[in-house]
This record gives C-alpha cells, structure tokens and sequence, in this order.
C-alpha cells in the first residue's frame, strides 16, 4: 500500500525564486485541519499525494491560498499540456457557460462537430473517425470493445484474443485493468477474462530481449494462434518508465498485425497532445496504428477522451449502440478545442521536443551522479522518470524514490507520489509551455534533493 505524506506542520527553509516561492510551516495548520476534514469524509483511496490545497494555478505554477509557488512538475497527472489556466482555454469555457449550453448527451451540439473536425485534421490519414467520451479508462475499455467486436466480424467468434504488455496500465476499471496488468491492480477481478493474455515489454531495462520474436515466441508459449488475435493495445510509452519500445520492434508489431488481421491500438492517453515532442506519440515509431485513445491532456482541463480511428473498426456499432451520457460535453469540447489551439500556435510540441533534448541530458548527469540508486533515467519529449532502485540491483526502491518526492515539495518543486513497479519511478511532466530556465531550475532542485536524501 502506498505510504501517505504526513500531516506534521513542518518548519521549511524560505525559497524565494522566479519560478518558487516556499515559506513557514508545509503543511501549515490550517492546511492540515482542512486536509483531516477530506480524509474523514472521503475513501482513502483518494489520499497519497503531497499535502497541498491547490488554490490557483497558472501556465507551469501552482499556489496554494497561503501564496506558496511551487514549479509544476506533474501536469496534475499530465493534464495540462498547454499549461494550467490558459486564458484561452478559460475564456473558451466561459464562453460556452454564459450561452448557457451545459450538456446535450449525444443531441448535436456545434463545438462537438468542430472538435471531431480538429482532431481528425491532426491525426494521420486513414485514422478518419472520432468517439468522444469523459475518462482515459472509457477510451480503453472502447477499444477492448471495438477490437473483439471487429475481430469476430471478420475473423469468427475464435478471433477474440487480445494482447496487451506485461506492466502496463489502462485504467482502473474492469476491461483495462485486465489488458493493462501493472502490479497487484486487478487482482479484485476473479474471472479474468482467458483471452486477454500479455507479452512482455520490450523496454530494454527489465526486459533486455528487445527483439520482435520475442513477442510472438510468447504468444505461442501461451498457446495463442495468431489467426485468433483480434487486436494488440500498448501504452504508446509504458507510464511506468516512461519506457519505450524500439522503433524496430514497433514496425514488426505494425507488420505482424497487418499480416493477421489485428486491430493495432496504440493508449495514447499520457503520450498524446505533444508529451514526447511530437502531437502524437506513435509518430516516433514511423507507423500508423488502427486505433489510439486519447485523454488527460486534451483539453488541458475538463474531462474528456476519445478514440480515434479507421472508420471500418470505428462504425462497427450502429445508432444508439455505442453511447455515453456524457460523451462530448459542449464545455468539455470547447476546453478541449481551445487547448488543441493554444497547443498549435504557441507550438508546443515544439517546446516539448526541443526542451526534451535538455531534460533529457539533465536526467543521464542526475544518473550517472547517483548511478547506485538510478537504474534508469529514460526522457523524451517533456515526460521523464527517475527509476530509483536498491544499490546496485534493478529492484524498485519506493522509499527513496518517495523521499525524493516529498523532499521536492519541501523545496517548491511539485511531482505526484511516485508510480510504476514497486512504485520506485520519480515522474516528471512539466506543462509543455515550461521554459528552459524554469526546467533547469527544477533539475537543479531534484539533484540538490536526491544528494540530501541518500
Ligand atoms: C496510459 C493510460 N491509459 C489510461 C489511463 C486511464 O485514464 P483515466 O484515469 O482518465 O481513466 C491512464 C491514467 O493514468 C493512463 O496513463
């Protein structure tokens, strides 16, 4: 079970930076009563991150009502790809507000016929076809529903298998948490669906046999045909790294579905909106998946998710089949819509690919400062991990990568607990509108803080 923060009013030392802003107690007594009032009333499972009552928060900044600053580091859990509170994006939800036209269920509505338009202009060709929907999860467990479905329309009822990646993540709810495996996370489901089955990742960290046969290897391990594969899902990167699989390897996986008639999926739901450098994360593998579900940072803000795709797979149920209630909210839609436009003229993606070269060299100095205790400093784009291990070994080390965590937030530097295997990864995700200055500043705050705590 993961560890919570503290709720001891602490005494920290005054930072005063162009980008932070820390003084008093974290967290202050006030903070701390408010904080009790949300534990008493609320499941745990909402505790577990860094004690801060979020106030306000703009661009990469968040402040709490005391006038604290931190520097974002988590995106919220990358949400805010444009950033927090882009006047645009407000102005955008305001708008749609004061019509008022708060909801229309799948009723027509005009900033969802923009919004499908928008997106289709920015995926790849051949990807024709939008389902908008509230959660990453709905997205996954949309296309668990659309690959089966297509793959027993033409193939027959035995082409239902799908295949998903050891350790990764889809959600938390019953379909996506059965493809995506991470840690003990479904182990509340007692009838695991038999034709779901996972491959392992090639991330050439824990899994150094990086190549494709591997993945076919163990699907005839299982006993699996490949003539029975209705489709394959990855995360575009595993959030537990973030890892990546090898641009080669992606292109077999692209060819061995082509060649079996398998939906190709690709979870774009961290990776997507210009997270690693490019609007989606699968260009960087050079091929087009079937498929992609989108989600956290598409409208920077508000809830929304989609997937995207051919329209064979994609118009496979028929009116009223395939609905949400709220699917494509209007003020969802016009959050998500000014978002994709703040991404695209402040160039972000840009942004994202050229500061990633630096987080990306500030990360290997931070590891190869602390290489005993960082098997793995993987970046691309503006999503990096620290994965902090036991010295010397590849096992996950929660409690210093926790340390790490909560000594950063001491310091003005904002990251969620730490995720992934044994809950040993430091996340960073910066709003893709962070500054270089800004981003070397917090490289700065993690080195002083990982020196601090070993
Ligand atoms: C890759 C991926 N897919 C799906 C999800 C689920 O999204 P949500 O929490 O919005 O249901 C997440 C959330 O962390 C994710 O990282």
């Amino acid at each position: 079970m993961a560890k919570e923060f503290p709720l001891e009013p602490v005494q920290v030392q005054t930072i005063k930076t162009k980008f932070r802003n820390i003084s008093g107690k974290l967290p202050d007594e006030k903070t701390v009563a408010e904080i009790e009032k949300l534990r008493k009333f609320e499941s745990r499972s909402m505790r577990g991150q860094p004690p801060i009552i979020w106030h306000s928060a703009r661009g990469f900044n968040v402040y709490d009502a005391l006038g604290n600053k931190w520097l974002d580091f988590s995106s919220g859990v990358l949400i805010t790809n444009a950033g927090h509170g882009h006047p645009k994006i407000v102005r955008a939800i305001t708008e749609q507000l004061s019509k008022p036209l708060l909801t229309t269920y799948c009723f027509a509505n005009q900033t969802r016929i923009e919004l499908v338009q928008k997106l289709v202009s920015i995926t790849p060709k051949g990807l024709d076809k939008v389902f908008l929907l509230s959660t990453g999860s709905e997205g996954t467990e949309c296309a668990l529903k659309l690959m089966r479905t297509y793959g027993r329309k033409i193939g027959g009822d035995d082409k239902s298998v799908i295949v998903g990646f050891e350790n990764s993540f889809h959600g938390r709810t019953l379909g996506s948490q059965q493809m995506g495996p991470l840690g003990s996370g479904r182990a509340w489901i007692k009838n695991l669906d038999p034709e779901i089955v996972h491959v392992p990742f090639p991330d050439g960290f824990r899994n150094e046999n990086t190549s494709f046969s591997l993945f076919e290897q163990s699907l005839e391990k299982m006993g699996v045909k490949s003539q029975n594969v209705a489709g394959v899902i990855s995360e575009t990167y595993q959030g537990i790294g973030p890892n990546f699989m090898p641009k080669e390897y992606a292109k077999a996986l692209r060819q061995w579905c082509d060649k079996n008639k398998a939906v190709l999926c690709f979870d774009e739901v961290q990776a997507g909106f210009g997270r690693c450098g490019k609007m989606w994360g699968f260009e960087l593998y050079d091929i087009t998946p079937d498929l992609f579900c989108m989600g956290k940072g598409f409208s920077s803000s508000l809830p929304i998710s989609g997937v995207v795709g051919r329209a064979d797979v994609m118009d496979i149920y028929g009116p009223n089949e395939m609905t949400s209630t709220h699917s494509a909210n209007p003020v969802c839609c016009a959050a998500a819509l000014a978002s994709i436009e703040v991404i695209q003229q402040e160039r972000l993606v840009e942004n994202a690919a050229n500061l990633g070269k630096i987080l990306q060299n500030r990360l290997n100095e931070i590891k190869s400062r602390y290489s005993k205790y960082i098997g793995f400093a993987p970046a691309v784009g503006l999503v990096g991990g620290l994965l902090m291990v036991k010295p010397g070994t590849k096992e996950p080390n929660y409690d210093l990568a926790w340390n790490i965590v909560y000594g950063c937030y001491r310091r003005g530097l904002l990251m969620f607990a730490p995720v992934g295997l044994g809950g040993g990864c430091v996340k960073i995700a910066p709003p893709l509108c962070i500054t270089e200055e800004a981003l070397n500043e917090a490289c700065d705050v993690i080195n002083e803080t990982i020196g601090e705590t070993i």
